[in-house]
């Protein structure tokens, strides 16, 4: 306990109503880690340390002359001098040894159709690609945009991508056309990956025209690799399309890997903020594979032998990290289902659990609160005994559903890893290890090596029990670059707003223990079902109507999704407002952004709360939806 009793603060009333979740002797034994408080010191105490010896236990072509650079902070630069590729270390390096036999990727649908592949499979495979992507011309540093559901070929796409030494920019397959445009424009790509079509709650959705649609603008995709994936009839064009099966066909199964520097960019990620304009976060070779493969092994107690089940889709950071990069280093089998998780009942995913013995579950709030609503049943006719631990990523956890996964799902006896961390942070930065002390809805504390806190305005510490800005104080290895085409950008969002410090955007507070518990955003960054919406994006779709004068969203709380959004629209001027106008906007939104920017409501208004010089306070919105007290509202225009 860092701070003296203070008997008005909102943490004794916590405390005092905690129940301390402590990990069996059983857990406690075969942990990686076993002396929590000893390593979280020892790292603490030189963190640069702590992350060169994780980054030994990786393979490079040439060793670094320096951990960090820090000449140009907040441009960090981890590893200097040294050459190495993490496609190589997520699979070349296995082939070398006996893990090439093993199940690198177990994949099932929705529709019951299954797939794995041994690293040797996948490893050649990969190979083939990246000999087909060399024979297409791409070299280090093009970029290369992907548009495909969680299939078995993402995986290899983006492994191909890394291996030449190119950067991929990973799309979620259900962003629209505009959204898939508008990112492939940024990035200047040169080749796109898609799929005929997919199914999503037994209902077809036709990517290549989505494809297509989105490159009548965009001039520099020469080349689109189709996966076969569905029955979908489609039309290739020669001039451009070709099927992925027949772009690899007659390609060797070896290639050589390219020798990166460790500050090469591998990924471009985009994700949402405050601007209606998406920002690429850069992640590169070196520091990227150590913050991912040190905290995969930490967090989730790897021996090497598991089943993992990340839920997330590998076009968010969560399946970046831990659906493809993560598992692979680490030599273990990752388990990609595409599909929903209660068709064709609400068993599904227990379904899969038993049927493939899954050891470790990765998921998000969203998806427990669903399947509590389902009830206990379904869990409770499936054999989980194969399970080790839990995992959950992605917004706040209630209580009341941590307490459900515990109970239902991990019986009691699997530790819940509630794992905190950003696209930007590449990595897991706040979170338990295995054998921590959990509190129900606390991401427990900061992973060895990293340097935390909870500050105001200033930048100085508030007390325990008080809430505050998010921030972090050292630099990690696998931290965003930049934001892609926008160094400026980069500086501004993370670096300006505290100084010194990585600015996150969450606002938390610790407990008297030293816990941290996440209460959401500051910027109005929303998180529907768990994927990152900017109000910006949605409001600017909106205005994209012809009808619409204003718009401005906020997210209401929900008992399933965490948040849904309500819109306030101010229509232009000889418009009428009405109920065929509400569902016309609700589906320019859908076109604009895609189908998981889900309208619960909208409200007509004439008028919006705008501070002086014309911005819109959502904040004023929110707290009068909900009842709430305005808060400084001296900004306000009257
Ligand atoms: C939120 C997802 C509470 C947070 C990996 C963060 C969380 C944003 C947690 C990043 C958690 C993520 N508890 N909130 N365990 N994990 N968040 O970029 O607001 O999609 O800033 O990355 O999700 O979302 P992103």
């Amino acid at each position: 306990m860092t701070n003296k009793k203070n008997p008005g603060d909102l943490t004794e009333v916590l405390s005092a109503a905690e129940k301390i979740y402590r990990p069996s002797k059983k857990i406690i034994s075969q942990a990686n880690v076993k002396d929590y408080e000893g390593v979280l010191k020892q790292a603490a105490k030189d963190p640069l340390a702590f992350w060169a010896e994780a980054a030994e236990e990786l393979e490079w072509f040439k060793p670094w002359h320096k951990i960090i650079d820090i000449s140009h902070k907040p441009f960090y630069k981890w590893f200097t001098g040294a050459k190495c590729n993490l496609a190589y270390n997520a699979l070349d390096r296995h082939v070398k040894s006996k893990i090439k036999n093993k199940i690198a990727i177990l994949w099932e649908d929705e529709t019951g159709r299954s797939r794995s592949y041994t690293y040797l499979e996948l490893y050649h495979e990969v190979n083939q690609l990246a000999n087909a992507l060399r024979r297409q011309g791409l070299k280090k540093g093009d970029r290369i945009a992907i548009y495909l559901p969680n299939l078995p070929e993402i995986a290899i796409a983006m492994l191909a991508s890394v291996k030449i030494g190119a950067v991929h920019s990973v799309v979620y397959a259900g962003y629209s056309a505009m959204a898939l445009a508008e990112r492939i424009k940024d990035a200047k790509a040169k080749i796109l990956f898609t799929a005929d079509g997919s199914f999503r709650r037994g209902k077809a959705v036709y990517l290549k025209e989505i494809a297509d649609q989105a490159l009548k603008e965009c001039k520099t995709v020469k080349r689109v690799v189709v996966v076969k994936n569905s029955q979908a009839k489609i039309k290739l064009n020669p001039q451009i399309d070709i099927w992925y099966h027949d772009f690899i066909k007659h390609e060797p199964t070896e290639a050589a890997c390219a020798e990166m520097d460790a500050e090469d960019p591998a990924f471009v990620l985009y994700t949402s903020g405050t601007t209606a304009k998406p920002k690429g976060i850069v992640h590169v070779h070196g520091g990227y594979m150590v913050g991912v493969f040190r905290t995969i092994k930490w967090v989730f107690d790897l021996k090497g032998e598991e089943i993992f089940w990340c839920t997330a889709d590998p076009g968010w950071i969560t399946g970046h990290s831990y659906i493809i990069y993560g598992p692979l280093m680490a030599g273990i089998t990752t388990l990609m289902y595409e599909g929903v998780p209660d068709l064709p009942q609400p068993d599904r995913i227990w379904r899969i659990i038993e049927k493939y013995k899954v050891n470790i579950l990765y998921t998000a709030p969203t998806l427990i609160r669903a399947m509590m609503k389902y009830g206990t049943s379904w869990p409770a006719k499936y054999k989980l005994a194969s399970l080790r631990l839990l995992g959950t990523v992605g917004e706040p956890i209630n209580p009341e559903a941590w307490k459900w996964y515990y109970k239902y799902v991990g019986k009691n006896r699997c530790p819940i890893m509630d794992t905190w961390w950003q696209t930007e942070t590449g990595m897991h930065l706040i979170t338990p290890l295995p054998v921590t002390p959990l509190k129900a809805g606390s991401v427990a504390k900061p992973f060895p090596g990293i340097i935390a806190d909870v500050v105001d305005k200033k930048g100085r510490s508030v007390p325990a029990g008080k809430g505050g800005f998010l921030v972090i104080k050292n630099p990690w290895p696998s931290m965003v670059r930049t934001v892609f085409n926008d160094p400026a950008r980069y500086v501004k969002t993370y670096w300006r707003e505290i100084k010194g410090r990585y600015f996150t955007g969450d606002v938390a507070y610790r407990d008297r223990d030293g816990y941290y518990w996440i209460q959401g955003r500051t910027d109005d960054v929303l998180k529907i079902a768990g994927h990152r919406i900017g109000p910006a994006e949605v409001e600017s779709a909106f205005v994209s109507h012809h009808k619409v004068a204003e718009a401005a969203v906020i997210g209401l709380p929900d008992a399933v999704k965490g948040e849904v959004i309500k819109a306030f629209i101010i229509l232009k001027q000889s418009v009428s407002p009405s109920e065929d106008l509400k569902g016309e906007l609700k589906a320019q939104v859908r076109k604009t952004l895609g189908p998981m920017a889900v309208i619960k409501e909208i409200a007509f208004v004439d008028k919006l709360p705008k501070t002086r010089s014309g911005k819109i306070m959502r904040r004023v919105l929110k707290a009068e939806e909900l009842g709430l007290p305005t808060g400084d509202t001296s900004a306000l225009a009257s």
